[in-house]
């Protein structure tokens, strides 16, 4: 049985007080999801605000992790940030290849990869970001693409060290768009990426592996979309911002 995972990618938003404030609200609004501990909660902060999140929730089991990470383990990359410092202040997850760091930022495949084994070998869980853009569904893409995705961004890394990762999928066009994939639209991605993960790797690891599902995830689709049977939980952006709606999803996956 996979446990429901929810995590909310804070991005470029909040400041030092309202992020401690967000963190505060959720941790106390979770109490029961953290008690029971049936649902896996992570936020993802800017790096600035870690640690204070960190600190805000040490109370809680609710886990934190960066919304990227730098491969090297240290040296000069100025304004990088390492596996080992993220983990020095209590990061436990981090994020690769983020949509938004693939397609504004320009991040390649080999480098996206080169991200998910250094957090590996340093401890950390990666969640690996995969999906196609719009014109790419329309193309009759998707599939090209995430297998794209999945095989260069796991690229050399063994069956035994992809069981710390989970995968995200985020269709381009439904992040931040209001546009959600339907349940079946992702249902049917979902099962896509686990046949191929087992084709990769093994059955086991296939069956083990928690999909996310991030692409305007709201209180009012989350029940729909967690009822499938290959969406293991979401990864969400504007709505994780507002406590409420966030602990909703909580709610909804537990
Ligand atoms: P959204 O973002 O929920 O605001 O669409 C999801 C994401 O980018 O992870």
């Amino acid at each position: 049985m996979r446990k429901p995972f929810v995590a909310g990618n804070w991005k470029m938003n909040t400041d030092s007080y309202t992020s401690v404030e967000l963190a505060e609200r959720i941790a106390s609004g979770a109490m029961e999801a953290a008690a029971s501990g049936s649902v896996t909660v992570v936020v993802c902060p800017p790096f600035v605000y870690l640690q204070s999140v960190t600190k805000a929730l040490s109370a809680s089991s609710i886990g934190v992790g960066a919304q990227d990470v730098y491969y090297e383990p240290k040296g000069a990359f100025t304004g990088e940030i390492s596996p080992s410092m993220l983990k020095d202040i209590g990061c436990t997850y981090c994020l690769c290849g983020h949509s938004e760091r693939r397609h504004v930022i320009g991040e390649t495949d080999e480098l996206i990869n080169k991200k998910v084994t250094a957090s590996i070998v340093g401890g950390l869980l990666p969640i690996l970001c995969v999906g196609e853009l719009l014109s790419e569904r329309e193309a009759s893409q998707t599939n090209v693409v995430v297998t794209r995705h999945l095989k260069n961004g796991l690229a050399g890394l063994s069956a035994e060290k992809v069981s710390a990762v989970t995968i995200a999928y985020e269709p381009v066009w439904a992040i931040g768009t209001g546009l959600t994939a339907t349940p079946q639209q992702a249902q049917e991605v979902h099962n896509f990426i686990r046949k191929l993960l087992g084709q990769m790797y093994n059955d086991q690891l296939a069956e083990e592996i928690r999909i996310l599902y991030g692409g305007s995830a709201k209180p009012n689709n989350a029940a729909e979309l967690m009822g499938q049977p290959d969406i293991d939980g979401l990864l969400v952006g504007g709505a994780s911002l507002k406590a409420d709606d966030f602990l909703a999803i909580i709610q909804t996956a537990m």
